[in-house]
């Protein structure tokens, strides 16, 4: 049996990828399937936790007995995480959020001109979500947790980020076009302001999620 240990608590969990439209027809986007945040709310369902799930182009069924909101862009992950959260025990930014998005937006279709080159993409950068809650905390005591991916040197970016966000707990993992995205297993060492590090093997996404409530669970009052 799961011990309900976050019955009573109100937990945000982001998951998913942003997308960032150019015009009607394409975006800028990245390759989160969604499948880590998901199993961080079904998990944290099944330990007694009301649950939000912020879920951006996940295309994965909604968990039983969570909240789903979904969003598209950086932009609505904001506004529904700030909103989620003002009421929050705990937010997990499981989500993988674009760092830019497109300057304009296209009303109509992009087209080729013959004999053209390609414009440039200008882009401009999108708001620091996880950087922003963890300044301006919506409750005292309100436990915050990020996810770093990261391709190389995973450990020393995932200490500086870590410092540079603000959170309590980084969930640092490896990614790459296949590695973690998409699979049903990662692999994770979860690092705490307090210089605390768990390792978390190679398992089942539920597995480190739960491992990620096992070290909220213990910062919560
Ligand atoms: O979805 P899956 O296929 O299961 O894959 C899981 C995952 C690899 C997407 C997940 O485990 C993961 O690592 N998620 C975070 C991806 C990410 O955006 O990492 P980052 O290092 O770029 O961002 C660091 C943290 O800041 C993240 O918590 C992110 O949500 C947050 N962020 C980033 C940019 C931004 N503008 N605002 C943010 O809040």
């Amino acid at each position: 049996a799961v011990e309900p240990d976050l019955r009573g608590r109100h937990v945000v969990v982001s998951a998913g990828g942003t997308r960032e439209p150019l015009d009607p027809v394409r975006f800028l986007g990245n390759r989160s399937s969604g499948k880590q945040g998901y199993a961080l709310a079904r998990t944290a369902a099944a330990r007694g936790a009301r649950v939000t799930l912020v879920s951006a182009n996940a295309g994965l069924p909604d968990p039983a007995g969570v909240d789903v909101v979904p969003v598209g862009t950086a932009v609505q992950l904001r506004e529904a995480v700030l909103k989620a959260a003002a009421d929050a025990d705990a937010v997990v930014m499981a989500a993988a959020v674009a760092d830019f998005r497109p300057a304009a937006y296209a009303a109509g279709k992009i087209k080729k001109k013959d004999g053209q080159d390609p414009a440039p993409i200008a882009l401009v950068r999108n708001p620091d979500i996880l950087a922003e809650i963890s300044a301006d905390r919506a409750r005292p005591g309100q436990v915050i947790v990020g996810f770093a991916a990261e391709t190389d040197d995973v450990l020393a970016n995932g200490r500086a980020k870590l410092a540079r966000k603000g959170c309590d707990l980084l969930v640092v993992n490896e990614v790459g076009e296949r590695k973690t995205f998409g699979s049903e297993e990662n692999e994770a060492v979860v690092l705490g302001a307090d210089g605390s590090e768990t390792p978390v093997p190679h398992g089942p996404k539920e597995a480190l999620a739960d491992t990620v409530w096992d070290l909220v669970v213990g910062r919560l009052g």
